[in-house]
């Protein structure tokens, strides 16, 4: 695998960080592969427990889509570019929990990827925004899907419409982000955060994930009746059988994922 994306291990918990510092983090062909190749991978170890998703360097997080592959391309080619599976539909329904640390500039494909995290935590340095509009293009990566949800269709609206950044603390005021923390703390906090969350069942933590992601596609009352089918589900897990012997016995609870 190329050094486009690094991959790091800290307990329970896989650090993946963009690494093109030199073009702030920008998502080219190379950094979409390579991401995808270490999300299979981490998938696929029982090892790791959740996922921190970071760029490279102090000034950006991502700052969009590479536009130097844009010039010159056909409708086709990039259509192809943009086939499925895509990191960021691969990250929203990813098994286990990612958090996106977002160190810097957070701006189109990099708000998308941040949006396409499970929770997002960022320093006070951080900008954010969808300045797609400035180069004559809308949000590609699931932006003016997710982004409304996130945070309402108004703010959406400016965001995507207007193309212009806001700070960290007017993120998490409008809800785009759910921690902002000083620069020099980001990734203690965030590693704070994932490892507390890396410590639970990893069983529970997927069942947990697809109740809480079918309330973005589910009307309510269908919501409701699938979340009572997933908790009665979690009565045929050993973990349940555990964590509740364990709560009972007065001990900590040791999960086995089954
Ligand atoms: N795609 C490709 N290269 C990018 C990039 C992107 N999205 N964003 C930044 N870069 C490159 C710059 O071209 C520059 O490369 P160079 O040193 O070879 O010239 C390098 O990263 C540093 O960026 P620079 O613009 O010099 O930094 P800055 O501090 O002056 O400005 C930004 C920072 C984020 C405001 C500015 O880089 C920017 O507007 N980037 C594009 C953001 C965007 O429109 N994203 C959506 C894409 S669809």
């Amino acid at each position: 695998m190329s050094e486009a994306v690094l991959m790091e291990r800290e307990g329970r918990v896989a650090i993946l960080t963009i690494n093109r510092p030199d073009k702030l983090n920008a998502l080219n062909q190379q950094v979409r592969d390579d991401m995808m190749a270490h999300l299979s991978a981490i998938e696929n170890d029982d090892e790791i427990g959740a996922v921190v998703v970071t760029g490279a360097g102090e000034k950006s997080f991502v700052a969009g889509a590479d536009i130097g592959e844009f010039e010159g391309r056909s409708p086709f080619d990039q259509r192809q570019a943009m086939a499925s599976p895509r990191v960021f539909d691969v990250l929203a329904t990813f098994p286990k929990p990612v958090i996106a640390m977002i160190n810097g500039f957070c701006l189109g494909g990099g708000c998308e990827l941040a949006l396409s995290c499970d929770i997002r935590v960022a320093s006070d340095k951080a900008r954010f925004g969808q300045p797609e509009i400035n180069l004559g293009l809308i949000p590609g990566g699931g932006g003016t899907q997710r982004l409304p949800r996130q945070v309402g269709l108004g703010h959406a609206m400016r965001l995507i419409l207007g193309g212009g950044m806001i700070r960290a603390d007017e993120a998490k005021e409008i809800g785009l982000v759910e921690i902002v923390c000083p620069a020099n703390e980001l990734r203690e906090k965030t590693m704070e955060l994932a490892q507390g969350i890396a410590s639970k069942s990893p069983l529970t933590l997927r069942v947990a994930k697809e109740a809480l992601r079918a309330s973005q596609r589910m009307a309510v009352e269908e919501g409701i009746l699938y979340e009572r089918d997933l908790f009665c589900l979690c009565f045929s897990s050993e973990d349940k059988a555990e964590g509740v012997e364990a709560f009972l016995a007065k001990r900590p609870a040791t999960w086995k994922g089954k």
